[in-house]
């Protein structure tokens, strides 16, 4: 591959590929934070070629204004403003604004918003026989993911957006009820009452009440407690092209309806390498706490191929350094202990494993650092929510940042059908044989 430099930038504007004898040249697109991707867009109809990358690690499936992560320095920023500056004030209602709508709401905006998910905090009563419906075994993740695509069918108006007044609806709806869903699932799961929601609580503080309050006991959340929640939802609400994301903008991409898309981003991020991982990173530091292993002896069996064993919460697809957001909750659970006045030995495990891969070349080599995955779980287990749920709190963080993605590609007038293409490896050219003759 060849390129030429263009104009004042320093870098070549353009990017040729020679196959054969054929040369053609395409466009370099270059991001406000100077990455760079050649727009391959012609690229089989000029040569009948194209591209293969699993797991997409080297492809840009759009150009997106939301999210911006330098994985090599560690660097998250919602547009455009760091991470690190949500750790005091914001609250997630706020971020969940400012993903959606591309800038920190007002205080009007903020205000009409919050009055939209107060109004929009319960769930139709009918949906409650749906609830009765699912095994009490059946995972979290599954119910989310059905409840959040029953909730469009008591919506079908908004089943197509037409207006922003339609969006901003939907988009309160979905995020106040998906934290009712998850209250009722766990309740559900656990065979205890439905708690409703309290329009006089705040978002997380909600969410504890439906969660652990009971009809002749209300608990009220220590409001330590509740920020620490609220900082787990804020570093979770978004992370660019990540795989549950990429679902929802895919199912989108059909002009799928925000509802049945969400439902679609659920499923993708149960899976054990997506947001399924915190569950995963609490079952590795039970198993070592329960003696079966050491922390070495996981270490030296996460480094064997084929042991199918990974450090889980450590490695990302991005981050090639500490993830950011790793750092901000490991301060939170050490904060969040100290308030309730517990020990964790499993946290005593944790600092373990991270202090053995950290000095271990395999992890130095290919540059694994803990993730967002890695402490969150532990802060989630102090404040009481149970593992099966890890991944639902996952859910409801990440909800703002798929609302986002879906907006921003619903918006797009040049957005199109994601449909990959193939290299076909299948037998070629064999011919129907009749049952009785095979
Ligand atoms: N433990 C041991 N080895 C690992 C780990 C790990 N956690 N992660 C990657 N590796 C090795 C891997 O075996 C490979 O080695 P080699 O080059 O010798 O074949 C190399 O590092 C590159 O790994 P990869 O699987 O090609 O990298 P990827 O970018 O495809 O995968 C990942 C990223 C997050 C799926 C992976 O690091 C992983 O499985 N981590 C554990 C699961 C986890 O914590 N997931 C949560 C991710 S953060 C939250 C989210 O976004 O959902």
């Amino acid at each position: 591959m060849e390129t030429s430099k263009s104009g004042s930038s320093s870098f070549p504007a353009t990017a040729s590929i020679t196959y054969a004898d054929k040369t053609v040249t395409y466009p370099v697109i270059t991001g406000t934070e100077g990455e760079r991707g050649i727009d391959i867009s012609r690229l089989r109809s000029d040569t009948g070629l194209i591209t293969v990358d699993q797991g997409y690690g080297n492809t840009g499936s759009c150009q997106s204004a939301i999210t911006y992560i330098d994985g090599d320095q560690g660097i998250l920023r919602y547009r455009g403003i760091p991470i690190e500056e949500f750790a005091g004030n914001p609250d997630f209602i706020e971020v969940a604004w400012l993903l959606i709508f591309g800038r920190l709401p007002t205080s009007t905006e903020s205000t009409r918003f919050r009055a939209r998910l107060t109004a929009n905090a319960h769930l139709h009563e009918a949906m409650k026989h749906t609830f009765e419906g699912f095994p009490a075994s059946a995972p979290p993740m599954a119910i989310m993911s059905a409840m959040i695509n029953t909730l469009g069918c008591f919506h079908p108006e908004m089943y197509l957006i037409k207006d922003e007044e339609i969006f901003e609806e939907a988009a309160a709806r979905l995020i106040s009820k998906i934290r009712t869903i998850a209250a009722f699932t766990y309740r559900r799961v656990n065979g205890l009452p439905y708690i409703y929601p309290n329009p006089k609580l705040r978002y997380c503080d909600n969410l504890l009440h439906m969660m652990f309050s009971m009809p002749y006991d209300q608990r009220v959340a220590d409001p330590e407690i509740s920020l620490a929640m609220n900082l787990i939802f804020i570093l979770h609400a978004d992370h660019e092209q990540n795989c549950s994301t990429s679902t929802v903008r895919m199912v989108g991409s059909s002009k799928a309806n925000l509802f049945a898309s969400c439902a679609a981003g659920v499923c993708a991020l149960w899976g054990p390498l997506h947001g399924g991982a915190n569950v995963e990173v609490l079952e590795m530091l039970g198993q070592i706490h329960q003696g079966g292993l050491t922390a070495e002896k996981y270490i030296e069996m996460a480094k064997q191929k084929g042991s199918g064993t990974r450090l889980m919460g450590f490695g990302h697809r991005v981050y090639k350094n500490y993830d950011p957001r790793a750092k901000m909750l490991q301060s939170v659970c050490e904060k969040v202990l100290k308030k309730l006045n517990l020990r964790d030995p499993l946290l005593d495990i944790a600092r373990k494993l991270e202090e053995l891969a950290l000095k271990d070349q395999y992890f130095i080599e290919r540059k694994l650092y803990p993730n967002v995955d890695f402490y969150s779980g532990l802060i989630m287990r102090a404040i009481g929510i149970p593992t099966n749920m890890f991944t639902v709190m996952f859910a409801i963080g990440r909800l703002p940042g798929w609302v986002a993605h879906w907006k921003e590609q619903h918006d797009d007038a040049n957005s199109k059908i994601a449909r990959p293409r193939q290299i076909y490896t299948g037998p070629v050219n064999k011919h129907y044989v009749p049952m009785d003759s095979r």
